[in-house]
């Protein structure tokens, strides 16, 4: 079953260009937009047009082949690499962007010597390749997923792991969508997910859409949603996970994570191999994207909500420690403590 009209990221009909959700404007407008250009795909990520970890890898890889086709013979090389060092920079933390950039650069290098038509014809099959396998990767994950709740179940999730942070299951929302279609009711607790209300926004919305029937909390009523034992369960996805089980999520995971462990609540998080960072140690190697304080104050707001001059913090992510991780699920299985991913 897919309930969003499109994947949010896909090559276009021509084939020379690429059709996205623009998640910024959900859930009031469903947009698409036609991207070509290096500076669009640039813009996309950085601003979250298109975003979630495994979404962003998806539509890399697309871009890779799309920016091929407005590249010289000549130049495929050089300018390819170049663009790839210049797309990598757009976000820092999710490194399934930097993982398929590099899947792109390896279909590059090794094509030296071959036409140029086929070496963009390879470009192409690894995009598609990428997606495809998010595609299947994410039914195993929610196959897996499903077989740590039973019906009645009260499930939280924070930010967005769903359909549109991936190819149509999704990771964290996997399990929850699959019991959907399966008629296995739950009751999923939604984190509205400040500043960039990914969970009130797209969580909810993908909820809403696939019949399940979500209750929306804010960030700091998790801990009494916990208290007065409406969860069992906490699924999150990720946007890197180090060798030792460390794991890089929208900022608010850890407090979920900490709440959890105080409760007595099982935190389960859940990612495709994409997204394991065995070159990583542990959370500390992890960069952390830094934003605008001006998502804190006012973007989501119809006056600025504090003083203009307010000094603001807005790490887009923290670091769940592993100790606090009851489970990582991918699709190649249910692994658990000590997490050794090395
Ligand atoms: O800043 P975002 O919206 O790209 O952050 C997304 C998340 O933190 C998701 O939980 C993560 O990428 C997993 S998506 C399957």
């Amino acid at each position: 079953m897919q309930y969003l009209p499109t994947d949010p990221v896909r090559l276009s009909d021509r084939g020379d260009s690429i059709i996205i959700i623009d998640q910024r404007l959900l859930p009031n407008d469903l947009v698409t937009r036609e991207i070509k250009s290096a500076e669009d795909m640039y813009e996309a990520i950085k601003t979250l047009a298109v975003r979630g970890a495994p979404c962003i890898g998806v539509f890399a890889g697309y871009c890779v082949y799309v920016r091929s086709l407005y590249t010289s013979d000549d130049k495929l090389d050089d300018e390819l690499v170049g663009f790839c060092d210049y797309l990598n920079s757009s976000r820092p933390t999710a490194v399934n962007l930097s993982w398929a950039l590099g899947q792109m650069k390896d279909v590059l290098s090794q094509s030296k010597g071959q036409p140029a038509d086929k070496r963009r014809e390879l470009l192409n099959g690894k995009a598609r390749q990428i997606h495809q396998s998010d595609i299947d990767t994410c039914q195993k994950i929610a196959e897996y997923g499903l077989t740590l709740i039973k019906e009645g179940d009260g499930v939280i999730t924070h930010c967005n792991a769903g359909a549109l942070a991936t190819s149509r299951l999704g990771t964290g929302l996997g399990a929850l969508l699959l019991a959907a279609q399966r008629g296995i009711k739950l009751r999923p607790y939604v984190d509205e997910t400040r500043p960039l209300l990914q969970g009130a926004r797209l969580t909810a919305f993908e909820l809403e859409q696939a019949g399940l029937e979500p209750t929306l909390i804010c960030d700091n009523m998790a801990a009494f949603v916990m208290s007065k034992g409406l969860v069992n369960a906490v699924f999150i996805g990720a946007d890197r996970i180090a060798a030792n089980g460390d794991t890089a999520n929208k900022i608010g995971s850890l407090s979920l994570a900490i709440n959890a462990e105080h409760f007595g609540v099982p935190f389960y998080v859940f990612a495709p191999t994409s997204t394991v960072d065995k070159s990583c140690k542990s959370g500390d190697n992890i960069e952390i994207e830094m934003r605008e304080g001006d998502e804190i104050k006012s973007l989501y707001f119809e006056k600025p909500t504090a003083p203009e001059g307010v000094k603001c913090l807005n790490p887009a992510f923290d670091v769940v420690d592993n100790s606090l991780i009851t489970a990582i699920i991918t699709e190649e299985g249910i692994f658990t403590p000590p997490y050794n991913f090395g």
